[in-house]
């Protein structure tokens, strides 16, 4: 039987609220529970057991699994918000900010832990490829975010270096969760494959989106603080696209604001959203978006399963580049 994404969500949803983990000591166990409260698209553990519902039926079989997947998720957010300086996500303080750096860090760790201990918890045959897979992916989320911090006092970043920095912080996490949905439900090896391709393409998409909203999103949906990224001198597609295409004062202006020391926060924001407005950068972003949901749909295409099947997945896909959140 074939489950719509919504009923996966809900599962998902319903499992995850079912997980216990008021442990002592509360200072450590409590934020876990903070993150994991609902709140989230918990797309990647609906695109694991979406995946694997391509080739079987018993979903709750890998909850465990997609549990991993969004407890990992969430623990990267923890590092990332401390990171990024970011004081609000999903509409709440962050853990740093509602607690403090030493148990964002913490809090983190033990959720990478529950990670692994919720991974291996499946009885399945490809244990080991699984384990495999995501112990690869968890190590390129931190070169990503590596470099993505590394970039942060770079003006010099090419557009290959921001894919390929996004392919690494995004895409891998939610590639992995199809192939690992796929691996688990016995899927060929090919499918496996296209699967993650689709994933990786998908990903790219969806980083390209975030950063979209970060400055064009509504704050009264977007959950976090729209402009962040401006903040942090991330380079985003649409920074790096306005540092070639900006010329004379505006360059100047925008050179200015990247090498300010102590900004305005909302004057810093609302002068380099301006320079992004006269350098038609925000189209430009929207137009990779659209190749790489094309890119996607060439990979899902591979898969070789009837088209009706996958549709699910495709409708996936435009919802989420199409999402205000
Ligand atoms: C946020 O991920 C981090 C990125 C990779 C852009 P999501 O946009 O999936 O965040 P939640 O879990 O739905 O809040
Ligand atoms: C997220 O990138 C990547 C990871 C969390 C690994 P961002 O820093 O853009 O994510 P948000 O915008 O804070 O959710
Ligand atoms: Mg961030
Ligand atoms: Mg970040
Ligand atoms: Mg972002």
């Amino acid at each position: 039987m074939m489950y719509s994404p919504n009923q996966l969500s809900q599962l998902v949803n319903q499992h995850i609220e079912s997980l216990q983990f008021a442990r002592k000591p509360f200072g450590l166990y409590d934020p876990i529970t903070y993150v994991l409260s609902p709140g989230g698209k918990r797309i990647r553990p609906v695109l694991m057991l979406m995946a694997y519902n391509l080739y079987r039926s018993d979903v709750e079989a890998i909850l465990n699994p997609a549990t991993a997947i969004e407890v990992y998720h969430n623990y990267t957010l923890l590092h990332d918000d401390l990171m990024d300086r970011a004081d609000m996500r999903r509409g709440k303080q962050t853990v740093h900010k509602a607690w403090n750096d030493n148990t964002a860090i913490l809090s983190g760790d033990a959720m990478l832990v529950l990670a692994y201990q919720y991974m291996a918890n499946t009885k399945s045959a490809c244990l080991k490829p699984v384990i495999d897979l995501f112990s690869r992916t968890a190590l390129e989320i931190c070169e990503g975010q590596q470099l993505d911090m590394e970039f942060e006092t770079r003006s010099d970043v090419a557009e290959e270096e921001y894919i390929e920095m996004i392919r690494l912080k995004t895409s891998v996490l939610l590639a992995a969760s199809l192939k690992i949905g796929a691996l688990l439900g016995g899927a060929p090896e090919a499918d496996a494959d296209a699967l993650y391709d689709f994933g990786m393409h998908m990903g790219v998409a969806f980083q390209l989106k975030d950063d979209w909203l970060d400055v064009y999103g509504d704050p009264a949906v977007f959950g976090k603080k729209i402009g962040g990224d401006i903040l942090c001198n991330k380079k985003t597609y649409m920074l790096i696209q306005a540092l070639r295409r900006a010329e004379g004062p505006t360059l100047a202006d925008l050179q200015h604001w990247l090498d300010a020391e102590q900004p305005n926060p909302e004057e810093k924001i609302a002068a380099v959203t301006y320079i992004y407005k006269v350098t038609g950068v925000k189209e430009l972003c929207e137009e990779q978006i659209e190749r790489y949901t094309r890119l996607g749909l060439e990979s899902l295409s591979r898969v070789a399963l009837p088209e009706s099947t996958k549709q699910p997945l495709c409708d996936l896909m435009q919802g989420l580049i199409n999402r205000q959140s």
